[in-house]
């Protein structure tokens, strides 16, 4: 048995490729990554999920208004849904939609919370602010998303040596790739697995 794994996403998509990339080298064995929504219809993540013969839907807020999240719910009934995983989610979920999943929502933060964190802490501007403070090391957090943004009980963490030279965008890219390419998928076959035994 696995868990049936939908993937919320914004953007570029990278964390859902290191998703898809661990499922395929068999580090995610207790799950499947069964459907993959966006809420930008110009997501390249749609074209990665496209690639690996994932489902796809495409669901908007500015269309949908008050019914966005319950439009989100059903597609999750409709495919199955165990486990949710906002890997570059620009969207913060309501209280009575994380109130519904307890411990079945994961999130990816670009920081090592509980710095950089909370509301209007994502992206770029994450890194912009540890630049700013002149923090020595950040890295990754991997949490369960409650009410609270940010807030939820953290299941990994990866930290990452800042360098005197970064800018936002070489920090961003040097974190994804040593702390939230690496940790996502194992906090992801982690809950997986606990949610099929
Ligand atoms: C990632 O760095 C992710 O941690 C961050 O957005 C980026 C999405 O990239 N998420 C947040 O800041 C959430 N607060 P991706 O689309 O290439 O995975």
């Amino acid at each position: 048995m696995t868990a049936n794994i939908a993937v919320l996403v914004s953007g570029g998509g990278t964390n859902l490729q290191a998703l898809i990339d661990a499922q395929k080298a068999g580090i995610i064995t207790s799950g499947k990554i069964t459907l993959v929504i966006s809420n930008n219809a110009n997501a390249y993540a749609l074209e990665r999920a496209k690639n690996a013969d994932i489902k796809t839907a495409v669901v908007l807020k500015k269309e949908l208004g008050e019914g966005f999240e319950e439009r989100i719910k059903e597609l999750l009934a409709e495919n199955k849904i165990d486990i949710i995983v906002l890997a570059g989610f620009m969207s913060i979920l309501s209280e009575s939609f994380t109130k519904a999943f307890p411990k079945k929502i994961i999130n990816v933060h670009p920081s090592l919370i509980p710095s950089f964190c909370g509301k209007g802490f994502y992206g770029l501007r994450v890194h912009e602010a540890a630049l700013e403070k002149g923090v020595k090391v950040t890295g990754a957090t991997v949490h369960f998303v409650n009410e609270i943004p940010d807030g939820g009980e953290i299941i990994m963490q990866k930290a990452v040596s800042i360098r005197e030279n970064d800018t936002p965008e070489t920090l961003q890219k040097r974190v994804m790739r040593l702390a939230e390419w690496k940790i996502l998928p194992l906090a992801v076959e982690k809950v997986c697995s606990k949610i099929i035994k």
